[in-house]
């Protein structure tokens, strides 16, 4: 075998001599191992063929998997391969994020290049870079520009994933009408078929693993096939989401994939906050971030999903004048940045589910004065946030991008919501291919040149683009409270959140939309929803716990203002913090329960959020992560005695006590359940 290669080496020497310089550092099978040792990447050449694999603490994860091309038009770049360069270099620094779980993020990782070439003419030539951190590893490939590969059309990426063991994934199905809006399952990888990322899988051992991407920019969405099919293989392997025709991706040398990441813990609670991706984005690129700004926001959105309201023109039109103007009032006395307000623009009359080519995203119904609310907010000191519901018509929203975001920033608008309900694909084209890819980075840049923050709904999933572009703050990408509303579909079942908090959540931040406290959606009728209707499957306690739980800078309070009124509760949402200095999860187990904790950005403050499934728990906690020496004030917002999603959602104890960092606190969650603690210093 050695002569073997050894026999290739020279022949590749001397044939491709002008194309390729062998450096002496060259060899067949190459390591590089993270800062603290214990995860390890081998890249080898077998047969002819590039195969990486990763261990953990010397233990397989993944087992050696193929890396590679399929293009049209061309021959694989996947056969014949010899390895004819490494370069290696070990980054250790730190940076800031504008705003975030965390504000300070280490970057520390070893760095392997390593450049491979086809030894048979045409001797094409890529690089696949690994970047090994302590919590896992991302590679992508880069192909470079070169007399054989110019402008190319991939059909098939053929990055492997082969997993050691068959680890059990929670996991939603791509290529289906709802996009990303499926509830999780649990099942075996050799039971998968396409999902989408983040996987989150848990190994018999208890190792935690998790495939995603980051940095996608012009490339297509990676899904993943697992052994389904194929005789309950342990493989998974990248499918890239489709242009019309077929192709994956369309490009030009010199060209960088995104990242693939493997992100690995020992226990779920060391999964998030998830800063791997993050790490492999570019830095931020907007010169003034000043006008970025996370806040708690209200809106014109709730009434439309318990149809107490319609986006549409009419009786019940939810974006008046009148109706906005109250809105605005309550945000400016309960202390919100923002009014959203859904259906502002001509365009939702009818079905407007096929109004894509029919939107206006510049004139406003008769009955919504902008300029007059926009002074009337900006007094106030609020924000409006801006909805834009493109139905999918992609070419009729781009045609208006400039024009909509210029009125937008002269009339002050803050932030936009977009939005993209509609099929599966554009005229054919994958909801997360190349094509909606490009869109969505458009739509980005745009927001950037006139100053205006991003909520996307029916978004591509993050992929970490916050880091390079802050004002993309927040998506939805999974299903949201909304799905609690929408009598027929059975909404959320409790131990929803649990899940999100282990799987979508590692992505980035979600605009979920909790705080809803007309729990049993009395106000669409004036009576409550039956059990059998659609109802949130909660507590009122677990409610607020979703603000510590699940993150997003741009966080809002769903229900109709008068449902605050009055409510105690409320004290907690006008109180509880949007961007963070520090991330700690206390506990937490995939789809039974979690514990965060999370420290207000510049200030002494706390905030703890434990939710649980449908079973009812006691969680221990340490106040360890406060200040020694310090008192502090726990307000807890408790599930009370009796309390319980579906008998008595309301029931809430809410009381104060003193607390130090020596202190432990008993946490009892309800069936369905879960506390809200503002933990803030003695005065
Ligand atoms: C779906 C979004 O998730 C929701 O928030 C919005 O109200 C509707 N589309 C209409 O745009």
């Amino acid at each position: 075998m050695w002569m073997r290669n050894t026999i290739r080496r020279l022949t590749l020497a001397v044939t491709c001599a002008t194309l390729i310089a062998v450096t002496a550092s060259a060899q067949d099978q190459v390591r590089i191992a993270s800062p603290d040792g214990r995860n390890e990447v081998t890249v080898e050449i077998r047969e002819g063929r590039l195969y990486y694999s990763l261990q953990r603490d010397g233990r397989a994860v993944l087992l050696p998997s193929l890396l590679g091309f399929e293009f049209r038009g061309a021959q694989p770049l996947r056969d014949g391969l010899r390895v004819v360069d490494t370069t290696r270099k070990t980054v250790d620094e730190t940076w800031t994020q504008v705003w975030g779980e965390v504000a300070r993020v280490r970057d520390h990782h070893r760095e392997l290049r390593l450049v491979v070439a086809e030894a048979a003419p045409p001797g094409r030539r890529f690089a696949v870079v690994f970047r090994v951190f302590d919590d896992g590893v991302g590679f992508r490939y880069e192909l470079p520009e070169q007399p054989g590969l110019g402008a190319f059309e991939i059909t098939e990426e053929l990055t492997e994933f082969a997993l050691a063991d068959n680890a059990r994934a929670w996991w939603i199905p791509a290529f289906r009408p709802n996009r990303y809006e499926y509830l999780y399952r649990a099942s075996p990888v050799s039971t998968l078929d396409t999902v989408h990322t983040p996987l989150t899988m848990e190994f018999l051992d208890g190792l935690h693993v998790v495939i995603h991407e980051a940095h996608l920019v012009d490339y297509a969405g990676m899904t993943l096939v697992g052994g389904r099919g194929r005789e309950q293989s342990l493989t998974l392997r990248t499918y890239l989401a489709p242009w019309d025709d077929g192709v994956k991706v369309r490009g030009h040398t010199p060209f960088a994939t995104p990242w693939r990441t493997i992100q690995l813990a020992d226990q779920a609670a060391d999964l998030a906050p998830s800063v791997l991706g993050l790490n492999l984005n570019p830095p931020n690129v907007l010169d003034d971030v000043s006008w970025i700004r996370p806040m708690k926001y209200i809106g014109i959105w709730w009434g439309m999903h318990i149809r107490t309201m319609t986006w549409g023109s009419g009786p019940k039109h939810g974006a008046t004048t009148e109706n906005t103007k109250q809105y605005i009032d309550f945000a400016a006395e309960n202390g919100f940045g923002g009014v959203l307000v859904e259906g502002w623009n001509v365009g939702w009359d009818g079905n407007w589910l096929d109004n894509g080519d029919v939107f206006s995203f510049t004139e406003p119904y008769p009955d919504f004065d902008l300029p007059a609310l926009a002074a009337y907010a900006s007094e106030r000191g609020v924000g409006l946030v801006g909805h834009n519901e493109t139905s999918m018509g992609i070419e009729n929203y781009e045609r208006q991008l400039e024009d909509g975001f210029g009125l937008y920033q002269k009339s002050g608008i803050e932030a936009v919501k977009t939005g993209y309900v509609g099929d599966e694909t554009y005229h054919g084209h994958a909801h997360h291919g190349q094509y909606m890819v490009r869109h969505w980075r458009k739509v980005i840049e745009a927001a950037a040149r006139h100053g205006i923050m991003l909520d996307v709904h029916e978004p591509i999933k993050d992929t970490g683009e916050r880091r390079t572009y802050p004002h993309m703050m927040t998506r939805e990408g999974a299903r949201g409270q909304e799905f609690n509303a929408w009598a027929g579909d059975g909404g959320n079942p409790p131990e929803h959140e649990t899940i999100l908090f282990f799987t979508r959540l590692l992505a980035g931040p979600m605009d979920f939309t909790p705080g809803v406290f007309d729990i049993l959606i009395e106000s669409e009728t004036g009576t409550p929803r039956s059990p059998q209707q659609s109802r949130i499957r909660t507590t009122l306690a677990k409610q607020l716990a979703l603000y510590v739980v699940l993150y997003s800078p741009l966080q809002m309070a769903a229900d109709l203002p008068e449902n605050y009124v009055n409510q105690p509760a409320f004290q907690f949402v006008r109180d509880v913090a949007v961007d963070w200095e520090d991330t700690r999860v206390l506990d937490g187990k995939i789809g039974d329960y979690v514990v965060v904790a999370r420290q207000e950005r510049d200030g002494e403050s706390w905030y703890v959020g434990a939710i649980t499934d449908e079973e009812a728990r006691t969680l221990e906690i340490s106040l360890s992560f406060l200040a020694p020496g310090r008192s502090y004030v726990a307000e807890t917002y408790a599930d009370g005695p009796e309390a319980h999603w579906l008998h008595n959602p309301l029931a809430i104890e809410i009381s104060q006590r003193t607390v130090d960092a020596g202190s432990r606190l008993t946490l009892s969650l309800a069936p369905g359940g879960g506390q809200a603690i503002r933990i803030r210093p003695a005065r």
